[in-house]
């Protein structure tokens, strides 16, 4: 089974947000995608709404409930976030850790240190139709703790894989893959569905995905987005003629 891919498009709204003014505008992205083989849209409303903003969630939220894209809602574990979640009819939440001062999402959630408040803090969550997932790095205690509270998911962070991908060093990434296959047959022998997420691109991630079984979704936005205004500009410079 082919993993579903899930674009984040949270970084068209960091371009959006570079002029304050309407474009690139969020649903023209998200009916791009639709005619693409993605099965979903995913967004971070970061507690400093640096890219994805109040109105966005719930501009999205009403496109999609006629769209056959899935929606995934990224998000830190508070409750001001989460009655925006509530809020929503995602098919998905995944819970992730948030630093202000972070570029990105830079780490797993540590759900070992705080497993009762998130044992309690997912359930309103779940009791609204909404699966939960838990971003967390290939650490067999983590997902252990996942299982736990009751999780539906986690994501694996991929990020130190991508790393040693792009410093092309070897020793690392054979370690990497070790370390997240063993962490995904684990989740898997618990009953967690499994999903692969950050600083994947279409180059680094057939290497990885060949040493993987039944991993579910891909949540992947950087390198697309990046990508896309690559492949866009020659587009973009002939409309003027
Ligand atoms: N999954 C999660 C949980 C994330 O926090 C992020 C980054 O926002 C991604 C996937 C996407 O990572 P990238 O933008 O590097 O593809």
């Amino acid at each position: 089974m082919k993993p579903e891919l899930h674009i984040n498009i949270d970084h068209v709204a960091t371009v959006r947000n570079a002029r304050m003014g309407p474009e690139p505008n969020l649903i023209e992205a998200i009916k791009n995608i639709e005619k693409t083989c993605a099965a979903g849209i995913t967004t971070h409303l970061r507690e400093d709404r640096r890219h994805i903003k109040d109105a966005d969630i719930k501009e999205i939220e009403a496109y999609l409930k006629n769209s056959r894209l899935g929606f995934t809602f990224e998000m830190g574990a508070t409750e001001e976030i989460r009655a925006i979640c509530l809020a929503t009819s995602a098919k998905l939440a995944t819970l992730v850790p948030e630093k202000r001062e972070e570029l990105t999402t830079e780490g797993g959630l540590d759900v070992l240190s705080q497993k009762a408040f998130l044992a309690e803090f997912i359930k309103p969550i779940q009791a609204n139709s909404t699966q939960v997932s838990i971003f967390v790095d290939p650490d067999l205690d983590q997902i252990q703790a996942s299982k736990d509270i009751a999780a539906d998911f986690i994501e694996i962070h991929t990020g130190t894989y991508a790393n040693h991908f792009i410093a092309n060093n070897e020793e690392g990434l054979a370690q990497e893959i070790q370390r997240i296959k063993k962490a995904a047959s684990f989740a898997q022998s618990l009953g967690l569905k499994v999903n692969l997420g950050h600083g994947l691109t279409s180059l680094n991630l057939p290497r990885l995905l060949a040493q993987l079984e039944d991993i579910q979704e891909l949540h992947i936005g950087h390198s697309i987005i990046a990508n896309a205004v690559l492949c866009g500009l020659e587009n973009s410079i002939e409309a003027f003629h």
